[in-house]
């Protein structure tokens, strides 16, 4: 039976730290650090994110601007709003909530943001960067998942590393982290021959690719360390992630819950990164 890693508890801790480290600074009177967000159209998964965003920084001491527009908003006032936001010497961090509506171009959006403010790391220099090993920004989602690893003392050097999803978002960027902690990292994605050969090979096996419990017991390998970043609906409605978790508990020594894992973690990495830029910018 694996060790179920706590990302609820990691992710309070993280915030904890970050929240006391905001209080120190603005008890002596630098300014309030702020997280603008930009939420278009009426996806119900979105507002529960844009919703926690919120949550997360009130309870660190953020100050949250939220931009709530409409499905039929043109990209000209998006991107208008994205720039007063650049200017604004009292914002330290811009999202734009994915996915856009399908009449917005996210390329030309998201390139929009100012990478200093690119709290995300979806701007393409910032993308570069992770690249380089040079970022300010680290991907929330994948950086969460190295921070967990980290705290489990989960080494990844010389480690078989599979990541399941090529996505811009989660697969790339985390492959270039683990690379970074000299992984052997293999990227398989939806045409990837005999999938379940490749992930039983994996010490390390992250999957990201947004199908329920697509990852079964027989792919993966003992002792393995599973990290799901699936947030997804099984036939009951129930929260699930890509991993079947109740049978790859059994065969794994460490594995992430779904609610309760990388998706808490992320928004932790997304406070870290709003930190970042507000310390560089107070300077
Ligand atoms: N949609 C799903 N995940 C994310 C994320 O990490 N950032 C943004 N901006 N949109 C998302």
């Amino acid at each position: 039976m694996a060790i179920i890693i706590d990302g609820k508890l990691l992710a309070q801790k993280i915030k904890a730290g970050i929240s006391a480290e905001v209080k120190t600074a603005v008890d002596s009177g630098k300014r309030v650090p702020a997280l603008a967000v930009i939420l278009v159209g009426d996806d119900s998964a979105s507002q529960i994110y844009v919703r926690n965003k919120k949550k997360d920084c009130e309870e660190i001491g953020i100050r949250s601007l939220e931009f709530l527009l409409g499905n039929d908003t043109k990209i000209e006032e998006l991107i208008a709003l994205i720039e007063s936001l650049n200017k604004d010497d009292t914002v330290d961090g811009i999202l734009v909530q994915l996915p856009l509506p399908k009449t917005l171009d996210e390329k030309q959006v998201i390139a929009a943001i100012s990478p200093d403010k690119d709290v995300d790391a979806f701007v393409s220099s910032n993308v570069g960067q992770i690249m380089l090993g040079t970022q300010i920004f680290l991907p929330c989602t994948p950086a969460g998942v190295m921070e967990m690893l980290a705290e489990y003392n989960i080494d990844v050097e010389g480690k078989e590393c599979v990541v399941v999803g090529r996505s811009n978002i989660v697969g790339k960027p985390m492959a270039m982290l683990l690379l970074a902690k000299n992984g052997t990292v293999t990227i398989c994605h939806s045409r990837t021959k005999s999938l379940a050969e490749v992930t039983k090979r994996a010490d390390i096996l992250v999957a990201a690719v947004g199908k329920a419990k697509l990852i079964t017991a027989d792919m993966v390998k003992d002792g393995a360390v599973v990290i799901d970043v699936g947030m997804n609906r099984d036939s009951n409605n129930k929260l699930c992630g890509d991993v079947d978790f109740d049978n790859v508990k059994e065969k794994a020594s460490y594995i992430t819950p779904v609610p309760g894992g990388v998706g808490v973690m992320t928004r932790a990495m997304l406070m870290k990164n709003t930190i970042t830029s507000w310390k560089r910018r107070i300077k």
